[in-house]
């Protein structure tokens, strides 16, 4: 299958096509960072194509096929450099009285036979009440714990796994005055503000040592649920489901926090556009793949928003936002 079309500006490449073929045409050590969020093993189903991976008849069969992007990964991915993989635990059904398979765990252990190191796990928090209407996940219904406490759920975090490629990074990220401005939903303390871009001692930097605290804690439970591109007009008549995009608090943190401006960001798995949108709107080039032609097609017009400075996510804004709101 060679890629259906493409879209090439300075800022940004994305292909619609297959991920394997395209990133093996790529050179190796190109990628200075990847994120992304693989189709979930069995959980969603987004096109028939029988190279879309969520299509795999069975876990093991997922893997199987997931072993070679992992692996490509590693080819093209600068030494030193990070992997990072949104993921979440998979319920094995929903008939009331489930269980859960480590997919997590399964990651991690594939990373490290392809070569990278497992360097972090944070979850991000989910309210329950949330999780429940929003998947009807019956084991999380109030009435689970009346009749039967032991069968019930919990509303599972997503997990942003973190893997270092082996081998010394050629080209430091750096922040020679901190953390300027902090992707989340909490109010920032108004007596830190003036210490933003502090030049001086770092030791010194309050405003950026705030942030710091929040990006490097292992519960993300300030990540804005409703900071995501749109996505339903790429819904097809026939889909069973569509797709779910990941909130770009969590990707913009990740391409701060691990890579410089200019550098190129990279998604094997694109949906519509949020792993490219985000490193184009922060000055990097973003690079993405996607199999789905209706997806590729919303993804477009999401980064070439970005591309001409435009905010295409649907934040709900504050209209008079205080001093002390958080940026971005
Ligand atoms: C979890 S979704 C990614 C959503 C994305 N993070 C966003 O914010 O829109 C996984 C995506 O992988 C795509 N996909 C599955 N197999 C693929 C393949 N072999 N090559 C490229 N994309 C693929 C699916 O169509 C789906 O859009």
């Amino acid at each position: 299958m060679a890629v259906i079309t493409q879209e090439i500006g300075s800022e940004y490449a994305i292909y619609n096509g297959d991920c394997m073929e395209v990133m093996q045409a790529m050179p190796s050590d190109c990628m200075h960072l990847s994120v992304y969020s693989p189709p979930f093993g069995g959980l969603y189903h987004y096109s028939s194509s029988d190279r879309d991976l969520s299509n795999c008849s069975s876990y093991e069969g997922f893997f199987e096929h997931y072993t070679f992007v992992v692996r490509e990964l590693a080819r093209i991915t600068m030494p030193g450099r990070i992997s990072c993989v949104h993921c979440m635990d998979v319920p094995l059904s929903n008939s009331g009285t489930d269980a859960l398979r480590d997919f997590p765990g399964d990651i991690i252990r594939l990373y490290e036979r392809e070569g990278f190191a497992f360097t972090g796990r944070r979850a991000i928090w989910k309210e329950p009440l949330a999780v429940r209407l929003r998947t009807m996940q019956k084991n999380l219904a109030h009435q689970s714990l009346v009749e039967d406490s032991a069968d019930c759920g919990v509303a599972s975090a997503d997990y942003l796994l973190t893997f270092r490629k082996r081998g010394a990074n050629p080209v430091p990220v750096r922040h020679p005055v901190g953390l300027l401005e902090y992707c989340g939903e909490k109010l920032m303390p108004s007596d830190i503000l003036s210490m933003r871009g502090h030049a001086g001692k770092q030791t010194e930097n309050r405003f950026s040592h705030w942030i710091w605290r929040q990006y490097a804690s292992s519960v993300w439970g300030d990540i804005r649920m409703n900071r995501v591109l749109p996505y339903k007009d790429s819904r097809e008549a026939d889909d069973e489901k569509h797709v779910h995009p990941l909130q770009l608090d969590v990707i913009d943190r990740c391409v701060v926090l691990f890579s410089n401006a200019g550098e190129k960001v990279f998604t094997p798995f694109m949906g519509v556009g949020s792993e490219v949108y985000s490193p184009v709107l922060l000055g990097r080039k973003g690079i993405g793949v996607e199999l789905k032609p209706s997806y590729y097609r919303q993804a477009a017009l999401n980064v070439r928003a970005a591309a001409e400075g435009k905010r295409a996510d649907q934040q709900n804004l504050d209209l008079f936002p205080t001093e002390q709101q958080g940026a971005m």
